[in-house]
């Protein structure tokens, strides 16, 4: 998988995810992750990336002749290294279909912006596909032309109902909930299925050693080693929990 993330502050999106699971997926090789400046695509001495928007308002907004380069210059890479892997194995050169060569459908991009649909557990499985491409788009000033939504954007996405300063650190958290469903990323392949919101369900409590700190004991049941009742204890927890904090998950 790749994830490109075009954003005026690369450096936000990129430390976070240089470091644990999603750091050493990338040193395996499991996912290459690239935080761009889109000022590198600006042609003015300024590197301008921003314009005052027509029929006057407060405020700036980003052009678009950064960002369409910046997109098309991405797939286009994309693109050639998909077709590097397939032309190397193919086992018969027949195979290698010379007419295919439009990956762009391959590299969804998606626009991060407070004013997009919700993210969730469901659309980081369906972005974890190992050989996709997405490209994070981060918004910032008061927002991105029109023309860029409408002819190069595919989804518009927000990570929560509030405003941050810019999608950099969204595309941050977009991009860890995506790859660590990735197989191979965690260390435990059984435990993406059973985290808080895969099962419809907040997880329920957790105890580790000492059996007793402070005068709080860990739950007699948790010790009884009858698995069924625990099984059954966890899910009842899950239940109670879910109801209490996200009566919503349960339709209620
Ligand atoms: Cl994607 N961007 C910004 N600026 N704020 C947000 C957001 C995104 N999602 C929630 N708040």
């Amino acid at each position: 998988m790749r994830i490109d993330i075009l954003t005026l502050f690369p450096t936000i999106a990129a430390i976070p995810l240089g470091e644990s699971m999603i750091g050493k997926a990338q040193q395996r090789g499991l996912v290459t992750i690239q935080a761009h400046n889109l000022r590198d695509w600006a042609r003015d001495k300024h590197r301008t990336t921003d314009d005052a928007p027509y029929g006057g308002s407060q405020g700036m907004v980003m052009k678009c002749e950064p960002i369409f380069e910046a997109v098309e210059e991405l797939k286009r890479k994309a693109s050639d290294q998909y077709s590097v892997i397939s032309n190397e194995s193919a086992q018969n050169p027949a195979d290698h279909c010379p007419l295919n060569t439009d990956h762009s459908s391959q590299s969804r991009v998606i626009f991060l912006t407070p004013g997009g649909q919700c993210f969730d557990q469901k659309m980081a499985t369906e972005y974890a596909q190992p050989g996709s491409h997405l490209i994070l788009l981060c918004g910032h000033y008061e927002g991105i032309v029109q023309r860029v939504i409408d002819h190069l954007v595919d989804e518009e996405v927000s990570i929560g109902d509030y405003v941050l300063t810019n999608g950099a650190l969204a595309a941050a958290v977009l991009t860890d909930a995506v790859v660590r469903l990735l197989p191979g990323v965690l260390g435990d392949e059984n435990s993406a299925p059973d985290d808080s919101f895969a099962s419809g369900l907040i997880e329920g409590p957790q105890y580790t050693r000492p059996v007793e700190f402070r005068g709080w004991r860990v739950p007699d049941i948790l010790l009884s080693g009858n698995h069924a009742a625990i099984a059954a204890w966890r899910r009842e927890q899950a239940l109670a929990r879910t109801r209490s904090v996200r009566p919503d998950l349960l339709g209620e």
